[in-house]
């Protein structure tokens, strides 16, 4: 049965190995999965996955976002898997072939997840970035483009808004993996950061999201492990 803790993935957003580790510190006991991503990697590299190991029976991802020709990120979501991360990554944007790839290079050792659109992305951004408007006023439609080729390719799941994922679950089984960032609990609004498509915890749960990333309203809180345990309630709270 899983716990409320379970469900709940703290981003280690920060510069440095010891920064890193005081937050592990603090929030062990209330988080399910601890995510890295480029900077601290960047920073660290893969010592900081040990540190994780040593310091918390909490589950790790990797969240490189890989987007390469399919040769170089399935060989290198081989070394990822070699780290023995539980989650990993690769951009959905490039089609099938890239997430095929990334799916055999991880093989049976890691959970990989494609990334469908970016939670900071905006219908405005699509339409900048060239997409036909069926897409720019109705992202939703490039999400569910993206998560059907992440399925087809035999990724575990895909990260997209908690807005999304019902939807999502009902085209593709609700075993197919939903991993939500951009989520704000209503009694934290982190004022005008980047997250556009952003729903509470409670919605997130409601919606069938299976792990809620949530980074700054714990990691800028005065009592990051508090803000942790509040989010925690809320979940538990959803979830009867
Ligand atoms: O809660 P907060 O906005 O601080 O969370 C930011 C984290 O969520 C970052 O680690 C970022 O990489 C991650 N993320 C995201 N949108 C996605 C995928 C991951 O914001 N679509």
């Amino acid at each position: 049965m899983r716990q409320p803790k379970d469900y709940l993935v703290f981003p280690l957003d920060v510069p440095t190995m010891a920064a890193a580790a005081d937050y592990v510190r603090q929030l062990s006991a209330c988080v399910g999965i601890f995510k890295v991503g480029l900077e601290l990697f960047v920073q660290c590299g893969p010592e900081v996955l040990s540190m994780i190991r040593e310091k918390s029976d909490a589950a790790v991802f990797l969240d490189l976002k890989l987007h390469d020709i399919p040769a170089t990120v399935g060989r290198t979501m081989a070394r990822l898997a070699d780290y023995g991360v539980d989650f990993a990554t690769v951009h959905c944007g490039e089609g099938r072939a890239m997430l095929e790839s990334a799916v055999k290079g991880g093989g049976s050792r890691v959970s990989v997840l494609g990334v469908t659109v970016l939670t900071s992305v905006s219908g405005k951004d699509i339409a900048e970035a060239g997409f036909l408007p069926e897409y720019s006023e109705n992202v939703f439609r490039l999400v569910l483009g993206r998560a059907k080729a992440a399925h087809s390719a035999g990724c575990a799941g895909i990260v997209c808004s908690g807005k999304e994922v019902g939807e999502i679950k009902a085209h593709l089984g609700k075993d197919f993996v939903a991993v939500t960032p951009g989520i704000r609990p209503a009694w934290e609004q982190t004022a005008g950061d980047d997250q556009e498509r952003i729903v509470t915890p409670a919605e997130a749960i409601a919606g069938g999201s299976d792990y809620l990333v949530i980074g700054r309203p714990i990691r800028d809180a005065s009592d990051p492990a508090a803000a942790a345990r509040r989010i925690c309630n809320e979940i538990a709270a959803a979830l009867t």
